[in-house]
């Protein structure tokens, strides 16, 4: 069996100095048979995390990409570049991104393939909002999101963060997730046939120390997307000791 992965994604946090301070205690927290550790802090920390990372087994990744190798787009950052740094993962179509820049499936997928194509690792993200649950929609959504989302050779991580657990301290249940990952796992095969079975599958929303181990154990979750607790090096550190 391969080993987990825990993805740290630290949003729009992370000066240099809490960053600094931040990667070394995680860095020097985590065991090497342990579980695969990815960060991903801001852009503006990339740089500094890289050479603070360089000679461990921390992986770096970044929060989002652009589809394009480069050109005329004020703001971005190109797959490229990231790996031009070192970066070895990019988060795309996280619902903060999907909600707050109105990325669609589209765009999400054809980021994915420029990831790819530059040699990342895209964590896709996908989840439904609470109304969508309530009101039992939430399979067909995750359906489609994956249908729209996923190139056909995708072979990178998908992430399941249902939107109503992100942030707000309400994991799912671990019937939901396990539930919802026997669900996924259908879809991916259904969909992409043999590479559908490859597709890891991670689970993300208020992940923490408590909930870590219970969630980890559950059969197809390849591993966890951490937010909140990502900044909090014991908390970060006892999901990674949680993990296999
Ligand atoms: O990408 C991770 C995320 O959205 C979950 O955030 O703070 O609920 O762990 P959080």
């Amino acid at each position: 069996m391969s080993r987990q992965i825990i993805v740290g994604n630290w949003k729009m946090n992370g000066t240099t100095r809490d960053s600094k301070a931040l990667v070394q205690a995680i860095s020097g927290g985590v065991k090497a048979e342990g579980p695969d550790v990815v960060i991903c802090p801001p852009f503006t920390q990339l740089s500094l995390a890289a050479s603070q990372l360089e000679g461990t087994s921390v992986r770096l990744g970044a929060q989002d990409c652009h589809k394009a190798a480069s050109g005329a787009y004020t703001g971005d950052i190109s797959p490229a570049m990231l790996t031009d740094l070192g970066v070895s993962h990019v988060i795309l179509g996280h619902s903060e991104r999907r909600q707050g820049h109105g990325e669609l499936d589209e765009t999400v997928r054809e980021k994915a393939v420029a990831a790819a194509k530059a040699g990342l690792t895209p964590v896709v993200c996908i989840g439904e909002t609470e109304d969508q649950r309530e009101s039992g929609d939430h399979f067909d959504v995750l359906g489609w999101q994956i249908k729209g989302s996923l190139p056909d050779d995708f072979s990178g991580i998908l992430a399941y963060e249902p939107i109503w657990a992100i942030g707000t301290g309400r994991a799912a249940t671990t019937e939901e997730i396990a539930e919802t990952m026997v669900f996924l796992r259908q879809e991916l095969v259904r969909q992409f046939a043999e590479n559908g079975k490859k597709v890891r599958i991670l689970y993300g929303g208020s992940v923490n120390n408590e909930n870590a181990a219970s969630i980890l154990s559950i059969p197809e979750v390849a591993g966890a997307l951490v937010g909140g607790a990502s900044l909090k090096p014991d908390a970060f550190l006892s999901i990674i000791h949680a993990a296999s």
